[in-house]
């Protein structure tokens, strides 16, 4: 076992373990992945200031997240499929989230259920919604995951329509997968991944295969979206579902100020400002470069998370001192679970939560409350340029 230092390391191990199919769902964007590429090189772009000679002892990373306390603002962030990078993920990562002392968000299109993840846990974990046609299903699920106790609902915004990603085609990503010729034979080198798997029960779409009528092909991300997902949602709609839920409630995937303007009014407990990793709208601007306008809109009348891009310490210290209240992370923590199950989960907390500390002292900063514009350099343009 090589010795695992960074982020980077988990995710060789993750390509290493997994198979194709599902390591590549998790490390694509859409189309040109334009966007996807951006999200990480912007991070790049932004410079930090050394300080010196200032006391940095008794440092905190402790804060809170929708008024909830976090030992740091950085959450895992929902991903579908997640049960078919390690077999039960979604209760393997919940469970690593809830020792370390940060949220855990299930995605709708999960393997493990909501009430199967709420079985195995004893922390509330918050329930990642994509909203579909069937009023039923969408009452039935919301419903779900009150009994669960879910501490937030995270609505998704930005995906009623799938943004391509060549690569699923490609491999005809499907949960279980088919066994065709190259998919036995790319998973007789992963003996560790189809072990685990063929011991558990959790092989499809926990949330909702049983539960959603009307799919043509029940192992699809792509049909599910296609048949299910509801295109006509608005403002209404949302409205609607806050009633239903009428829990804390997060907004995820706002790009733009305008948008933003009207999460704030709309009352959100919290906004993320997202471009969905760069799987959906290609040729967007980095969710990095879109914060400050976001955060100068509306700073100070709604929460701000971001996510997008976060892969360390750094990136997340970059994030908040950008004016994000937090970050969510969701390559970072998923390359975790595919090395090494819950203790890979843990690992990319660890290593997260150990490069923002010492970041954040080499920054002359004791409280990741503290940190702002003051501790970045941004180059010309960065705002600027597209002039958003
Ligand atoms: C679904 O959430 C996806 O991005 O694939």
């Amino acid at each position: 076992m090589p010795t695992i230092t960074c982020i980077g390391d988990l995710k060789a191990l993750h390509r290493a373990r997994v198979p194709k199919m599902f390591y590549d769902y998790a490390e694509s964007g859409s189309y040109t992945e334009q966007t996807f590429r951006e999200n990480c090189t912007d991070f790049a772009r932004l410079r930090l200031r050394q300080k010196v000679a200032v006391d940095m002892s008794n440092r905190t990373l402790a804060g809170q997240m929708v008024g909830l306390p976090v030992s740091m603002p950085v959450g895992l962030a929902p991903v579908g499929l997640t049960g078919m990078q390690h077999a039960d993920g979604e209760i393997l990562a919940a469970r690593a989230a809830e020792e370390f002392g940060v949220p855990f968000c299930l995605s709708t299109m999960s393997i493990c259920s909501i009430e199967d993840v709420a079985e195995h846990t004893t922390k509330p974990f918050m329930f990642q919604l994509y909203v579909m046609k069937d009023q039923d299903f969408l009452a039935a699920i919301i419903e779900r995951a009150k009994a669960a106790r879910c501490s937030a609902l995270v609505l998704t915004l930005d995906l009623q329509i799938l943004g391509q990603r060549h690569k699923d085609l490609k491999n005809g990503l499907s949960a279980p997968p088919r066994m065709t010729l190259p998919v036995m034979l790319d998973l007789a080198t992963r003996w560790r991944w189809g072990l685990k798997m063929l011991q558990t029960k959790r092989r499809g779409f926990g949330n909702i295969v049983g539960h959603a009528k009307g799919v043509g092909d029940t192992r699809s991300l792509m049909s599910w979206t296609a048949e299910q997902f509801d295109e006509r949602l608005d403002w209404d709609k949302i409205a609607a579902i806050r009633d239903m839920w009428g829990g804390k409630l997060i907004l995820k995937g706002i790009l733009d100020p305008e948008d933003a303007r009207i999460a704030a009014d709309f009352g959100a407990d919290a906004i993320v400002v997202s471009n969905h990793g760069g799987r959906q709208l290609d040729g967007a601007l980095s969710s990095i470069r879109m914060l400050p306008h976001i955060v100068r809109a509306v700073g100070d009348r709604v929460e701000i998370h971001m996510d997008s891009g976060i892969r360390s310490g750094q990136d997340v210290l970059k994030a908040l001192a950008m004016g994000a209240d937090a970050a969510w992370i969701g390559r970072a923590w998923l390359h975790g679970l595919g090395a090494m199950g819950q203790a890979g989960v843990t690992r990319a907390l660890e290593i997260i939560r150990k490069e923002l500390d010492v970041t954040m002292a080499l920054c002359g900063e004791r409280d990741v409350a503290a940190l702002g514009r003051h501790n970045l350099l941004v180059p010309q343009g960065f705002e600027t340029e597209y002039g958003a």
